[in-house]
């Protein structure tokens, strides 16, 4: 069926998957997007099995086996390793706990974010100037931008800053809906030693992308926003030969060093 704005027949199809209020439709999925009926159905109904089941079924079937094809479904919607991805409750928990944990910094280290990062990520990568003595350069993209604009940015802030040793970049910003031009701006911090922690909370269900091509090898995402998974769920993903730069969160224990999981706190699932 061909999808064109204006073919009602298929929009129609997809209004009835959802429910709605009465009056305006609040279509913004940028804090969360709602769930379809089909998702919400199975939502209800896995609560009420968890609540009748309890610990039997939690500690036995699904720590043991359920989250595991969870996970490797998971690391399949970005396509790369089972083994590279973790679940945590949403973006923000992923990225911080990257920012937080990620050990290659030293004292007078430069770390970069620009005007487009979100609040939470600019809090945890301004925090690192406390935490581990390093200087937090921020800089101001043009607006609007353009690819030019955007990659000469960074250029330019790579020569001027030669301590920067880490960046955050967002994928695409909440700020202004702009798509960042991930892949070039990732070479160009590569070529300088400079590791990308990317934030993908807007990327994933929005935009088509694969990790490896972007030469992305820390990223955080949720699954709330563009996914239309029951809130609160999100997961981060340390590419394999990374996974030792990024220290287990907080003395976490319940998982070997060498396991992705140990980077999330541990909790009941
Ligand atoms: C660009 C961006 N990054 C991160 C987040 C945080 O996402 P979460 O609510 O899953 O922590 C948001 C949420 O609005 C966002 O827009």
């Amino acid at each position: 069926m061909p999808r064109d704005a204006d073919n009602e027949a298929h929009w129609h199809a997809i209004a009835q998957r959802y429910e709605c209020e009465p009056g305006p439709i609040n279509l913004e999925n940028g804090y969360f997007g709602r769930m379809s009926r089909a998702v919400q159905a199975q939502y209800l109904e896995h609560i009420s099995f968890i609540n009748r089941s309890n610990a039997v079924h939690v500690r036995q079937r699904f720590e043991q086996g359920e989250n595991n094809e969870l996970r490797r479904q998971l690391a399949g919607l970005i396509d790369v390793d089972p083994e590279s991805v973790a679940f945590t409750r949403n973006a923000t928990e992923a990225l911080q706990s990257l920012i937080r944990n990620y050990n290659r910094l030293q004292p007078g280290d430069q770390v970069l974010i620009s005007d487009l990062e979100y609040d939470t990520v600019k809090g945890a990568m301004r925090w690192l100037a406390a935490t581990r003595g390093v200087e937090v350069i921020e800089v101001a993209h043009t607006h609007p931008a353009s690819f030019d604009s955007l990659v000469h940015t960074y250029h330019d802030a790579f020569a001027q800053y030669p301590r920067l040793k880490l960046m955050a970049l967002t994928h695409v910003t909440h700020r202004t809906g702009l798509v960042m031009p991930v892949a070039a701006i990732a070479k160009a911090a590569r070529e300088r030693a400079i590791d990308v922690i990317l934030d993908g909370a807007h990327a994933l269900g929005q935009v088509e992308f694969n990790l490896a091509e972007l030469g992305i090898q820390f990223a955080g995402f949720n699954l709330h926003k563009w996914i239309g998974a029951p809130l609160t769920l999100g997961f981060l993903y340390i590419a394999p030969e990374r996974l030792a730069d990024i220290d287990p969160d907080m003395g976490e224990f319940h998982y070997p060093t060498t396991d992705v999981r140990a980077r999330t706190s541990y909790s009941t699932p």
